[in-house]
């Protein structure tokens, strides 16, 4: 059953100008990069969510799901403008990523332009699963967000809240259309290894460039896991519930929560 909830275009802003720590989440290179690293891949991949659903908004009848197809595309393509105005604080810090956004792009089109249509749209369903289930992680754990700084708590904030309104619409689309489950999961284990492989590889270049060796960051990524215990297991469980026959985007509620974050920082009254 489509979700019927307004889905609302926020146009916050962002204090990028200002001094933002290196190592703005908790003082963890591992984690803080990882999350800079979905950052470089954001704008490209969001661009191509937008255009995968609405390659099908004419063949869709619902007057709210055709409401709800609006606010997901202004909602994403404002994600994607302010993590590309994020890059900014990246390159003022020192790093240097024209070459890996140039390979990623390369990529991006590549498998935009090999997809049917349907495999575009379950792939965007996919990873809306994952960009969901990591803002309900994000938002059900205030203790996460304690030690981030303020502009970047934000943006985490902003962007998750958003991610969890509108996490049921290419989903929706998807079924409106008749994309039966076969596709729907083999697109599923394609996003997991492309999350996999690219949030590895931005993680890893960014850290590289910082000189910090494996074993540093593994002692990062297990202080980590020691402070945040039973996180890893939680997403697993969300992530997981995709193969049943009867999800739906919806069923885990997280969107009080993101109303709830949304007025504590400011962006909603
Ligand atoms: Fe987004
Ligand atoms: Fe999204």
């Amino acid at each position: 059953m489509p979700s019927n909830h307004s889905i609302k275009i926020r146009h916050p802003t962002f204090d990028f100008d200002k001094e933002i720590p290196r190592y703005w989440f908790n003082d963890n290179p591992v984690i803080t990069h990882n999350f800079n690293g979905y950052n470089l891949l954001f704008p490209e991949f969001e661009r191509f969510f937008v255009r995968s659903v609405m390659h099908y908004k004419n063949q869709i009848t619902d007057e709210t799901l055709l409401e709800q197809i609006k606010g997901f595309t202004g909602q994403e393509s404002k994600h994607a403008q302010a993590h590309e105005d994020y890059f900014q604080v990246l390159e003022r810090q020192g790093y240097k990523i024209t070459r890996f956004l140039r390979w990623y792009k390369n990529y991006a089109s590549f498998v935009e332009r090999m997809a049917t249509p349907k495999l575009r749209l379950a792939l965007t369903a996919a990873a809306e699963h994952y960009t969901a289930s990591i803002a309900g992680i994000v938002l059900s754990h205030p203790e996460l967000l304690e030690n981030v700084n303020p502009t970047m708590r934000k943006l985490v904030v902003w962007h998750s809240a958003e991610e969890i309104e509108h996490r049921s619409v290419a989903f929706d689309v998807m079924q409106a259309v008749g994309i039966g489950n076969s596709t729907r999961i083999v697109a599923f284990l394609m996003t997991s290894l492309d999350m996999l492989l690219w949030s590895t590889l931005s993680t890893v270049m960014l850290l590289w460039q910082d000189r910090i060796s494996p074993w540093r960051s593994f002692k990062y990524k297990r202080q980590y896991g020691k402070k945040f215990k039973g996180i890893n297991k939680r997403m697993r469980q969300l992530l997981l519930a995709y193969f049943r026959k009867d999800f739906h985007p919806s069923d885990v509620d997280f969107l009080e929560d993101a109303h709830k974050y949304l007025k504590q920082v400011g962006i909603d009254e």
